[in-house]
């Protein structure tokens, strides 16, 4: 029997963007699948820019992409699906799971997770008529993580490709631990393939999760992988230690990274700023992380951010 661990990238708006995904993809391409944050509908009824841009096959020349959507109903939800359909996708991913209160008080993302009936209704239209097959990715709930158990075993009745829980409620936002008991609670009431996600940030709470859910193949890692790219490798060899040439191999991702934003965007304030707020997550994987952080803060041209990364990560150790 097939028992090795799948290991996803989870969609990060502004982080896991195709710039990052192919980078990473390009250096150490050990990830099964990676999910594009949602693509959403804007006021005037068109799809938002970004994303939708995000998603368009030429800026993903590997197979290894789930698109995402975040759709209230099923007017937008098919509006979407289309799109991603004559782009040539053949499943997309609907986010159950956005916390912010802006979006959920519109039943946006977690903001549904209290009406089940509304999730069941779009569902059964949506399943015969959008021509993708369907996952899900959702938080335990909105207010509190009991919501999940009243829509589980609902959802057996649907072809689902899989059901992603993220184990918080969207009201914590991303506050507080995930709750690992209520997802224990869930493994019998589903049929579908359950992945896992939420705080997976080292091998060693990879190790935890796995002790605690021996059942569960399928695991999605977000900001612990922004973090920490080696992490997907780290866990499939259950090794603590980084490569040795994390460093250089590290380097030659960001580089990639900057490259492709300099190949879109002659706004070199724009890229750099952006580039500062990949620190805020790169950082916290290294012991002198708060150092590496300042030094990047201060590079004030697209030459000099390259400077300090070389000093970072060629010369410092
Ligand atoms: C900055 C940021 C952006 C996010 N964007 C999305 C998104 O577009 N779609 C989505 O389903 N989840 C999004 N999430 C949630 C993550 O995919 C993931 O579920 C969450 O961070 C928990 O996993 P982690 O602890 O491994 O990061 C985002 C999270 C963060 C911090």
């Amino acid at each position: 029997m097939h028992t090795r661990d799948f290991l996803y990238l989870a969609p990060l708006q502004g982080f896991t963007d195709h710039h990052f995904r192919n980078a990473f993809q390009e250096v150490l391409g050990d990830v099964d699948r990676f999910y594009a944050p949602y693509l959403k509908m804007a006021h005037d009824g068109t799809l938002k820019e970004g994303p939708k841009v995000d998603v368009l096959p030429a800026n993903n020349p590997f197979e290894k992409v789930v698109p995402q959507i975040m759709a209230c109903c099923t007017e937008d939800f098919l509006v979407m699906a289309d799109y991603l359909r004559n782009l040539g996708y053949t499943e997309v991913n609907w986010n159950l799971g956005c916390p912010y209160p802006m979006v959920a008080k519109r039943d946006l993302g977690s903001g549904i997770l209290n009406k089940p009936d509304k999730i069941l209704a779009i569902l059964e239209t949506v399943i015969p008529t959008c021509g993708l097959k369907i996952g899900l990715k959702m938080r335990m709930g909105y207010e509190h993580t009991g919501d999940i158990l009243n829509l589980l075993p609902e959802l057996n009745a649907f072809p689902l490709t899989e059901i992603i829980v993220h184990a918080r409620y969207g009201k914590q936002l991303y506050a507080g631990t995930c709750d690992h008991d209520r997802f224990t609670e869930c493994l019998p009431l589903t049929s579908h393939k359950l992945m896992y996600n939420g705080d997976i940030n080292s091998v060693e709470d990879f190790r935890e999760l796995k002790t605690k859910f021996p059942t569960i193949q399928h695991w999605m890692l977000g900001r612990g992988a922004v973090a920490n790219p080696f992490i997907f490798e780290m866990i499939q060899e259950d090794n603590l230690d980084f490569p040795e040439d994390r460093n250089e191999v590290f380097l030659a991702i960001l580089l990639l990274l900057l490259e492709s934003h300099l190949n879109t965007n002659n706004n070199d304030g724009n890229i750099l700023l952006k580039m500062k707020h990949y620190w805020e997550y790169f950082s916290s994987a290294f012991h002198e992380g708060l150092t590496y952080y300042r030094m990047v803060k201060k590079a004030e041209s697209i030459a000099q951010y390259e400077t300090v990364l070389e000093k970072i990560l060629l010369e410092t150790n």
